[in-house]
């Protein structure tokens, strides 16, 4: 078999040299093309694994969890203890909870539970929405968590579901087809549409645009005294204020316009 990455260092100075680089600059370009070579060979290949989380993984997603969300949104966080308490309720679909594993240590989670979109006439749909989602901090923009999330939504798909509601920052999303409530007419019980509010349709038309009035699942909404006292169970990690929290501020409080100016 031709092996790619040999070649005549001795053919390859000559051919330097005939195009007119002088002796040191084909040493150069020689040992800089020898160390790229070298380096290719022993960079390692990372595994990637995508699985479904299992109970001896808990402790260590609920910590993945804190570390990711510490300090982002609020100071301190609750989404560790959201998870905990999440695995136990109804609406929790295991099959749908992952974790991302690099050479067999996790990274990463996805959770989803359960949803219902409600219409006008009392019609109801079920649907899915997920979080916490996270991403250790030293692995976050390199492409995890889009894998992670991918994964989950053809898994989804496969088990019929066809909607996905969530809230979040839009750019974590917009990339992976999410789009405003507004769009699909889905609101707020109150009738507003938040703008952190966005929707994928995991089929194409599974939504009519008739107007829904979504109702996410009673474990979303977490004691903060018991959120309080599990992180105290934790190593002390200090609470700060940061600029994230001020642009969850904002998304968190801002509703689309009930009328279409454009
Ligand atoms: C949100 C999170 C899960 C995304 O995972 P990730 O591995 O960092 O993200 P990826 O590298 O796969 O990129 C996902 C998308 O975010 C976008 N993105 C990358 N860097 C970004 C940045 N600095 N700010 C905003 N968006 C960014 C990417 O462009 C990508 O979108 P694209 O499909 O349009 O390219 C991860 O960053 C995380 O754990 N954040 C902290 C916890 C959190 O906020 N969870 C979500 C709750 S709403």
């Amino acid at each position: 078999m031709r092996n790619t990455t040999t070649f005549d260092t001795h053919l390859f100075a000559k051919q330097l040299e005939s195009k007119g680089f002088s002796p040191q600059q084909v040493g150069e370009i020689n040992d800089a093309l020898k160390n790229a070579f070298q380096s290719q060979k022993t960079a390692k290949k990372e595994v990637i694994k995508i699985r479904n989380e299992q109970k001896a993984d808990y402790e260590k997603v609920e910590a993945i969890t804190r570390k990711a969300f510490y300090n982002l949104y609020v100071p301190g966080c609750a989404e560790h203890y959201l998870v905990h308490a999440m695995r136990h309720h109804n609406d929790f679909l295991p099959e749908l909870d992952f974790v991302i594993e690099i050479d067999g240590s996790i990274i990463g989670n996805i959770m989803y539970t359960k949803a219902r979109l409600v219409d006008e006439a009392g019609k109801e749909k079920k649907i899915l929405t997920f979080g916490p989602v996270c991403v250790l901090p030293e692995y976050q923009r390199k492409g995890y968590g889009k894998m992670l999330m991918e994964h989950s939504f053809k898994e989804a798909t496969a088990l019929g579901y066809d909607v996905i509601v969530i809230f979040g920052s839009p750019s974590n999303y917009v990339g992976l087809g999410f789009k405003s409530c507004k769009k699909y007419n889905i609101c707020m019980e109150n009738g507003t549409y938040p703008s952190a509010m966005m929707v994928k349709e995991l089929k194409p038309n599974a939504l009519d645009g008739r107007k829904w009035f979504y109702h996410d699942s009673p474990v979303m909404h977490i004691d903060e005294k018991e959120a309080e006292k599990f992180d105290e169970t934790f190593e002390k990690m200090e609470k700060k204020h940061q600029p994230s929290q001020e642009e969850f501020y904002i998304y968190s409080h801002s509703i689309l316009s009930l009328r279409d100016f454009y």
